[in-house]
Parts: C-alpha cells; structure tokens; sequence
C-alpha cells in the first residue's frame, strides 16, 4: 500500500455537502448543528489489480467457515449473544451511565483472560480503579493486560498481540489526526470504523462499550449500529438491582435475546430462575393490573403491566406509558374509547410494565388494553389471569405466536386462567384441562367477559 495522508474534512449528515471547516449551520440545506468531521484518506495513487476475491464465484464454491463460539464464562451473557463468543467479531455494549457496562466487561476478560490474552483498555478510569474493581469482584485474572490510554492508534497497537480488546468506552477515546473532541459524532464514528477494519484484518474479537445519550440512542445518532456484528443494551433502572441485557443486533443469532442480570457487590451476575421477578405480590387486590406473557428470543416472561387512570385537572389529559412505546398506547387508548365505549377523553393515563423491562411486541396489547379498562372501571382483575393477543384498529383481538410457549410459563408459575386470541385457540388445546382458556374475538367482549360478568361463549 502506497503511503498514506490523512486530511480531515467537514460534512453535513443531512444532506452531505463539504464544508471547509467547522459550522454551526449548513450553508447548503440551512440545518443547524448537522456538521461532523471525518478523515479522508488520500493515498498516493497505485493501479489496483483485481484480486481473487472480486471474482465472482457459484455458492457451492465458497468455502465453508466453521462457527466457533468461545465462552465467556458468564452463561447469560452467551445466551444473550446467540451461544457464545464469535471470533472476529465486533461487539457494542451499550448502556445508561453507571448501569454495570465496566463491571460486566472486567468480568468477562478476567474469565477470558485464563486462557486468551486479553487486553482491557481502560480510556474511563485508571488501572488502579479497574485493578480495585478486580478485587472487590474477587476476579482471579491476573494475565489480563491493562493499558490506561484514551488514544486510539496506541490502543490498537497495544493490542496487536491480544486475542481480545476490550475499549471502555468509544466516547472517551480519540484519533490524533482529527480536530474534534473525544466523544463528537465524528470521533466516534471513525473511531469505530478503525476498530472494525482492526477486528476483521487481523481477526481479533473486539468490545466496545458505549453510553447513550438521553435520547437513548448510542453515541447520539445510531451511527455505529450498522458496523457492529452484535450490538447489547443494558436496560433496567441504575438503582434497581436487576439489569436486562438485549440483543438489539445480532448476526451470529437472535436479536431478540434477553438476559437478566442482578447487580450485587460482589459483580453482575446472571439470574436463572427470572419467574416472578416482574410481577408483584399485591396484583389482584387493587384495580389496574394484569400479566402478560411476553417472548423475548427464545425464552416466555412473564410480566405484569399497571395502570393508572385519574381524572385530569387542567388542559390536556396526559399518556404517560413506560416499557410500553407511547404510540402504541396511544392507539389502544384510542381503540377503548371507540370500540369498547370507555371514555378516557378526560383522564390522565399512567401505565407501566413492572421491573424496568421494555415491551416491544404488539402481543402485549390485550394486557395494556384489559389494565386500562379494570383502572378505568376500578374493577380488579383476578390475580391468577393472564392475558395475551394484539389488537387491531376495528377492536379485533388478533392472533399472535408462541401461544404454547406463552402459556406453559404462565402454568408454571400457578396461573389459572388465561384470556387468548380466538384465533389461538387450537394451540392452546394442550392446556384445555389445566388452565381455563377464555378464547376472544373483539376487544369490548373482553370488557364484557372481564368486567360485565358477561358469560365466555365456547364456541
Ligand atoms: N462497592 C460497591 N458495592 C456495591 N455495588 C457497587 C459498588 N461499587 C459500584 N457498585 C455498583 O456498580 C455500578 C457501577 O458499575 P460500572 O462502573 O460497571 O458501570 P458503568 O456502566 O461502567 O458506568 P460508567 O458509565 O460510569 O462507566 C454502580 O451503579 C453500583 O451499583
Ligand atoms: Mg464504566
């Protein structure tokens, strides 16, 4: 390769046009704050011959890589990453301020470091807090490398021996040859593509630890998503104890896996028995909540989901949901109103998923809608039921998957009664004498069944 000249360059990531320098506002399409810098590399010029690989090659052909998959020594977090560690590969964990990220990592490269070298970057803290980290975890990794550095180009040539590179974190490292600071979305965006081009090229596994913004988007925009083979996110409140780790990327596996970790003083470890650790002991008493049964890759949760209706006292009524997207509640509030005849027009809605953890699938639906209605009706909804199903914009219940997953960890935990899409049914017919089953077709039968005394016709 010819030598290399680096010159940085401004652009706009909006509309992508040069600037000479660094501007508050784009002069091309009038957008402010839009202006990042990036490296260009110029390299003196050098005819490229085609090389084997740009031929193009049947599919037969191409040989097979076997998928290795390294442990961690930590089990939920192998699971959360498909089965284990993929080498080469490019890893992000991501994660609120103080919510374990650093803990975790010196945790794994303390287990990797026994029979891996392993090289902790720690551009965050000092040695010394990493090493007093160590001993509070009681970690026996005395071969892992530490190098407190914030420079990226000395990282990554510290670690031209490691077989691991940890980077704690991705905003507080640099490249030399850029203007910016340490965590603009230029420094992290190149600092991370110099880290993937490291990974591949010399086959090293590499993780890189970010935090996010309040936005909740890693390293402002979600620039460094597309890079990345597997990205993690820690969820969870910084002071609750239990941490959910989320696969929100992954090649090398799902990308819907959950693992649930507890935070203690001796380090993070994983849970394995998670049952009830997201429902609470005085549901069915008061009006307002119920549980779903929700999927997270490969393993059924079970969560309980409360609502708060009130009456509003000035202005706009408020919809305040957390875990639950907010457009998603706004529809189900919506779809109450019109197709099950309950007002909310004047009322503040509250409505939470317990422990911290985020319900993204629709199946959650029929849950959110049936706690909406018992707080609106302050009608409490018996503690041993459980209910699942999506709900279309007529008030149709719709049909969802998994329903023998669903359901066989709702038995498991003394659930007797279970509300289900009708269109479910058939798969349900496994738990028919252990359960009863209350299939349903439209969201204001549900109401009827629920709070009415309206009885379940079977047919
Ligand atoms: N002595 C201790 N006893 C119990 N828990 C502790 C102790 N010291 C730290 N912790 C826990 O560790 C958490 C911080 O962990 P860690 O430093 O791994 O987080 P982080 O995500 O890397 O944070 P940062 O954003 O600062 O890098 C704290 O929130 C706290 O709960
Ligand atoms: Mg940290």
């Amino acid at each position: 390769m010819g030598k290399v000249k680096t010159n940085t360059r401004y652009y706009c990531t909006d509309c992508g046009s040069v600037s000479p320098g660094w501007l508050g506002r784009c002069p091309s399409c009038g957008k402010f704050g839009t202006i990042v810098e990036e490296i260009e590399e110029v390299s003196a010029k050098e005819v490229k011959k085609p090389s084997a690989l740009s031929r193009p090659v049947r599919l037969s052909e191409v040989s097979e890589e076997k998928l290795v998959r390294i442990s961690s020594g930590i089990a939920e977090f192998d699971e959360v990453l498909g089965g284990g560690i993929v080498p080469a590969s490019l890893v992000l964990i991501g994660g609120d301020p103080g919510i374990g990220k650093s803990t975790l990592m010196t945790q794994v490269a303390c287990n990797l470091a026994k029979n891996y070298k392993v090289l902790y970057a720690s551009a965050e803290e000092s040695p010394a807090q990493v090493k007093m980290r160590a001993k509070r975890l009681s970690l026996s990794g005395a071969d892992m490398l530490l190098l407190g550095e914030t420079e990226l180009n000395a990282i990554i040539d510290a670690a031209a021996d490691a077989d691991f590179l940890i980077v704690d974190s991705i905003q507080a490292t640099y490249l030399s040859e850029m203007n910016s600071s340490a965590g603009s979305v230029g420094q992290v965006k190149e600092c991370a593509a110099r880290l993937m081009r490291f990974a591949k090229a010399e086959k090293k596994t590499v993780f890189i630890i970010g935090h996010v913004t309040k936005e909740g988007a890693i390293a402002g925009p979600k620039v460094l998503e597309h890079i990345m083979d597997a990205v993690l996110y820690f969820e969870g409140q910084t002071q609750d104890n239990c941490k959910l780790l989320r696969a929100v990327k992954n090649r090398f596996g799902s990308a819907q896996e959950v693992g649930v970790f507890e935070m203690t003083d001796k380090g993070i470890f994983g849970v394995k028995d998670y049952s009830g650790l997201f429902l609470s002991d005085g549901r069915g008493e008061n009006a307002g909540s119920v549980v779903t049964p929700s999927i997270s890759g490969n393993r059924a949760i079970a969560v309980e989901i409360q609502s708060l209706v009130s009456k509003t006292a000035f202005g706009l009524p408020r919809r305040m949901p957390l875990g639950i997207d907010y457009n998603r509640a706004a529809l189900i509030i919506a779809i109450l109103e019109k197709r099950a005849y309950i007002p909310f027009y004047s009322s503040d809605v509250y409505v939470t998923a317990m422990g911290g953890i985020k319900l993204t699938e629709p199946a959650a639906d029929l849950a959110v809608a049936i706690a909406l209605a018992s707080s609106a009706f302050s009608k409490a909804v018996p503690k041993d039921l459980c209910a699942f199903g999506e709900i279309g914009l007529t008030g149709e219940v719709r049909g969802v998957n998994f329903t023998e997953k669903r359901l066989s960890e709702c038995y498991k935990l003394g659930f007797k009664t279970a509300i289900i899409p009708a269109s479910n049914k058939s798969a349900a017919e496994k738990f028919a004498g252990k359960m009863k089953i209350i299939p349903v077709k439209h969201i204001y039968q549900t109401v009827k069944i629920l709070f009415d005394g309206e009885t379940v016709s079977n047919e």
